[in-house]
């Protein structure tokens, strides 16, 4: 394949609080990423209306989710001097490039994607055709700046294959045209999901076998980054466990989800391995561990609660943060756009 430029893009969904499944499954990937890669990343406001209107909330409650977004964004240690952080919806290229994929992607592929299946429920005919196109904005979200590489959580994977689908179907499907416009022999590069460390997949603290989510009824099944530390503490005393000690070993949390998601949830916090951190708390009871992991998830996540708290107490800043960012992600985007336009044989592609 030809070489792409290395650069790092992911989005997170302005709908309700950020949780400790984001921060830790996606923000700490993003934060970690800065060193080595530009970065872009991007509040997906365009994404957030593809449910019920109840579900995002309405317009004011989408544009205070998009600044609290961006707060945690910066909160948690994103420069968005020297990496750009923006909302999706500024930049006009992303649905733009959405569109030529919803041409290019099948309905067979995306009538696999898990996802849809569990957002639409039971009533798939009442659900928006936003919601069933989604995965080919997220597609366009990535390959509009031909990004190489995207941190994830695991439930993103499926879409970040489809997003490696699509791109080689535009390849081939229009290699001759892109070799006659000067682009090589692929236009968009097959994009690397970055999913890893012990907290891809965090569960809900009140079931081990679901995923922590914004969309849980309850609460008490997961952590916001807005929680005070007293509440932290809280949810995690109530979080269920079973009445074993914890293992020694990593393979004696087969069978304990609820146990395998407290000590992946540490060890992703601290920074350590499980086995590290089996090492420490294994054949001790669950209080003990519980009162550690309190007191380390107030330790991480007090700092950043407090620093979001000051951020969106001035919304001019962070809209300007979003300006500044969206006009550096268009520079990027517009050039790839026209590129797609000459490809396609849309008259006026060049600018
Ligand atoms: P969203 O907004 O649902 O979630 C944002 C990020 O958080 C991760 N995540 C989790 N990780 C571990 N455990 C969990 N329980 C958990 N819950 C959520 C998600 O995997 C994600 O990385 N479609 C995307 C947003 C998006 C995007 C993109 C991502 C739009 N365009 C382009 C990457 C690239 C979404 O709904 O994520």
């Amino acid at each position: 394949m030809a070489d792409f430029e290395p650069r790092v893009f992911s989005g997170m969904q302005p709908t309700g609080n950020l949780h400790l499944g984001n921060y830790l499954g996606a923000l700490v990937r993003f934060v970690e990423l800065q060193a080595h890669y530009n970065c872009i990343y991007c509040v997906v406001d365009l994404h957030a209306i593809t449910q019920a209107v109840d579900v995002w909330g309405g317009p004011k409650e989408l544009a205070q989710s998009t600044r609290d977004v961006t707060a945690a964004f910066i909160a948690a240690g994103i420069d968005p001097k020297k990496h750009i952080v923006f909302n999706q919806s500024q930049v006009a290229e992303h649905a733009e490039l959405a569109w030529v994929f919803n041409c290019v992607a099948r309905m067979g592929w995306l009538n696999r994607m898990t996802q849809f299946k569990e957002k639409a429920g039971k009533d798939k005919e009442n659900a928006s055709t936003g919601l069933f196109a989604y995965p080919n904005l997220m597609a366009a979200d990535i390959l509009v700046y031909k990004a190489t590489h995207v941190p994830v959580g695991e439930d993103q994977k499926q879409h970040l294959e489809l997003t490696r689908d699509i791109a080689q179907k535009f390849n081939n499907d229009f290699a001759a045209s892109i070799a006659e416009h000067g682009f090589g022999e692929a236009y968009f590069p097959i994009t690397e999901p970055l999913i890893s460390g012990p907290a891809t997949r965090v569960m809900s603290l009140r079931d081990g076998s679901k995923k922590m989510s914004k969309s849980d009824p309850s609460d008490y099944s997961r952590i916001n980054l807005t929680d005070d530390g007293d509440l932290i503490a809280q949810k995690i005393r109530k979080a269920r466990t079973d009445p074993e000690p914890l293992p020694s070993e990593k393979a004696g949390l087969e069978g304990r989800p609820e146990a395998d998601n407290l000590v992946g949830i540490y060890a992703a916090l601290a920074g350590r391995t499980v086995e590290d951190v089996l090492g420490e708390f294994g054949g001790g009871q669950f209080s003990t561990f519980k009162g550690s992991l309190a007191e380390l998830a107030i330790e991480k996540l007090a700092p950043i609660n407090a620093e979001m708290r000051r951020l969106v107490a001035d919304p001019g800043y962070i809209d300007s943060v979003l300006a500044d960012g969206a006009d550096r992600a268009r520079a990027i985007a517009a050039p790839v756009m026209n590129g797609v336009r000459d490809i396609m044989g849309f008259i006026g592609g060049k600018k």
